[in-house]
């Protein structure tokens, strides 16, 4: 979604917003601009539609020069994708502003800035912000009192960046409900949206909180919290690697974040998971408790995470023996709902930034919860920053807006959850053995399960004139046919269907004829001769099937059924294994169809409006 980067310094500046605009680029966007404040007291703003190449070819062109700056990326909200309503907005060429989040207010803002005279250029709700500051202005107020003032007329999200033209070498940023991250330099300091922006930079940061205002020049960083006291906020050291936004050879970086699973899965695995068992309070401190006393998991997520938690609910209910409900975030926090007792709160996320998520949390605080866990993959985010316990997932920085890696290791995870939740509740000695074993034996399936690579790509072929396909599974496999059909529609735009294979006959047999593929994952589980009955179903009226099967299972190939033998592996690990195919087909099948693989249509990275 929208990205924000700023600079003050004494050097030009325009290389590190720009590359920072690059390194946001994973996020989504369809827009991108810059603007300085030139020696010469002056503003320079250039916006243009489209990639940050091109944004970057015409600053280029300008020869734009500035040690003050704000660019951004735009993933439009309100307004279409149009040079005017792409960022930096400005207010009598005077303010400059960039902003994440949604002015939800900006209608009534609109009408009365402009009886105040104030004209629009956009259709953007951002606009509001630089008019409202710079009326601020006009009443004399300066920079960072005026943007305090400001965001008390705002309601809904905002991360911004201010820049007035009359108070130079400094900018002014604000947060509610869209993250915000300084970075300090050495007689310079920067501010992003996500600190992947700035490590060429820098790798010291301070995570602005909720309400936080801050004066940000070469020298200091002055933050204010939402009462308007001053407050210390602490420095973090990033350990994340500069160079995580390689694609290190692979065409795609989804490509290269699917093969990093083994690798990943391993990491989050490690000082966690011991010979016989989990390593002591994996959780957090305080979690041991907390586990012992969980009569109910609640999880909330959105999309793959979403996926991941419903995964969960089968092993949490089978192994663990706990009862565990699973909702979409958004749905989660516009209804009445009922708390069981002593429950566990669990959110979980790749980005932690995700802004149903994230507001589902602050409504379960509210609404008692005994605790809430996150598992999350970007340490110092909102979400766990807001949590009472936070398990982190280690994937790295996964750049491909489909989510592979991150899912995975959410997968591992939550196996890990089941086994810490599963001890207090009567998990079984063979159970917590198996799984313990299992997760053993994680990485190195997942590296023999990449070697099927090559046959998929060959299947490929035959869904790249498809518009429409069926992915079916039962048991802890119908989550990993919904992240499967996810995947595929996501990044080839194929419309794709996930259904638990017993709902067949419900309604969806309708559909099957020799233009609907149907995508099977059949594990060799209890479930298989169940399974076996819905592939002759769906045979017997013409369907054309691709069946991702243990070879245990003994499905063989003929004219309506292709067989993709997967490596065997211990049940509880099941649904992580499968789940690779299913990424390789999507990945091969878009390659095939030539859309945007990293970056898919209409899609960001990080969800972080509702
Ligand atoms: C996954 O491929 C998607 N990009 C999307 O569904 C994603 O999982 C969802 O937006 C939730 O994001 P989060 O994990 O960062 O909260």
């Amino acid at each position: 979604m929208c990205g924000i980067v700023g600079a003050v310094a004494e050097r030009n500046v325009v290389e590190i917003l720009l590359e920072g605009l690059k390194r946001l680029e994973y996020r989504g966007y369809d827009s991108a601009g810059v603007a300085l404040l030139q020696d010469d007291g002056t503003l320079n703003r250039i916006r243009r539609t489209g990639k940050v190449q091109e944004l970057v070819d015409a600053v280029t062109s300008d020869n734009a020069l500035g040690t003050t700056g704000i660019a951004h990326t735009r993933w439009a909200t309100h307004g279409g994708v149009t040079e005017a309503n792409a960022h930096p907005h400005f207010s009598a060429e005077r303010v400059a502003v960039v902003h994440n989040g949604i002015i939800e207010n900006y209608l009534d803002l609109r009408d009365q800035l402009r009886a105040k005279g104030y004209t629009f250029t956009s259709d953007t709700d951002t606009e509001t912000i630089a008019h409202t500051v710079n009326e601020e202005l006009k009443a004399g107020h300066p920079l960072l009192k005026a943007v305090q003032n400001s965001v008390k007329q705002f309601h809904g999200a905002y991360g911004t960046v201010i820049m007035d033209k009359q108070d130079p070498a400094k900018v002014v940023v604000a947060r509610s409900g869209s993250p915000l991250v300084i970075g300090l330099g050495l007689g310079e300091n920067f501010i992003a949206s996500d600190q992947m922006a700035l490590l060429p930079v820098t790798r010291r940061f301070i995570f602005l909180e909720e309400g936080d205002v801050a004066e940000i020049t070469r020298r200091e960083v002055n933050i204010f919290d939402q009462a308007g006291q001053p407050v210390e906020r602490e420095i973090v050291e990033s350990n994340i690697e500069h160079d995580a936004g390689d694609k290190a050879g692979y065409r795609h970086y989804m490509l290269k974040e699917i093969h990093e699973q083994p690798t990943v899965v391993r990491n989050a695995l490690k000082g966690r998971l011991e010979e016989h068992g989990l390593a002591p309070d994996i959780f957090g401190e305080g979690a041991e408790n907390v586990l012992a006393n969980v009569k109910h998991v609640q999880i909330i997520a959105c999309g793959t995470s979403y996926h991941a938690g419903m995964t969960a609910r089968y092993w949490l209910e089978q192994y663990a023996n706990v009862s565990c409900g699973v909702e979409i975030a958004s749905e989660f926090r516009y209804r009445k709902s009922v708390v069981h007792e002593n429950s566990l709160l669990v959110t979980i996320s790749q980005s932690g930034e995700t802004a149903d998520t994230l507001a589902a949390l602050r409504l379960a605080k509210e609404l008692g919860y005994m605790s809430s866990l996150t598992i999350c993959n970007v340490p110092g985010s909102s979400l766990v920053r807001e949590s009472d316990l936070a398990f982190m997932t280690k994937a790295g920085a996964e750049i491909g807006v489909a989510s592979t890696k991150a899912f995975t290791t959410q997968l591992t995870a939550f196996l890990m959850l089941t086994l810490a939740i599963g001890k207090h509740n009567g998990l079984s000695e063979t159970d917590s053995k198996q799984i313990v074993q299992a997760l053993h034996s994680l990485p190195a399936k997942l590296e023999e399960t990449l070697t099927i690579s090559e046959g998929i790509e060959d299947l490929a072929e035959e869904f790249a004139d498809k518009n429409h396909s069926l992915f079916l599974g039962r048991g802890d496999q119908y989550p990993i046919a919904m992240e499967g059909a996810l995947k595929l529609k996501e990044i080839s735009y194929i419309h794709a269907e996930a259904y638990a294979s017993g709902e067949l006959k419900h309604g969806p047999l309708a559909l099957i004829d020799e233009e609907m593929p149907v995508i099977v994952v059949a594990p060799n589980n209890e479930l298989l001769e169940k399974l076996k009955s819905n592939v002759e179903e769906v045979r017997a009226r013409g369907g054309i099937m691709y069946v991702f099967a243990d070879k245990n299972a003994r499905f063989s190939s003929d004219e309506t059924m292709r067989v993709i033998n997967v490596p065997h592996c211990e049940p509880a690990i099941a649904p992580i294994i499968y789940t690779l195919p299913l990424q390789l087909l999507s990945y091969y099948v878009a390659l095939i169809k030539g859309t945007d693989v990293d970056q898919p249509r209409n899609l960001a990275k990080s969800v972080t409006v509702e």
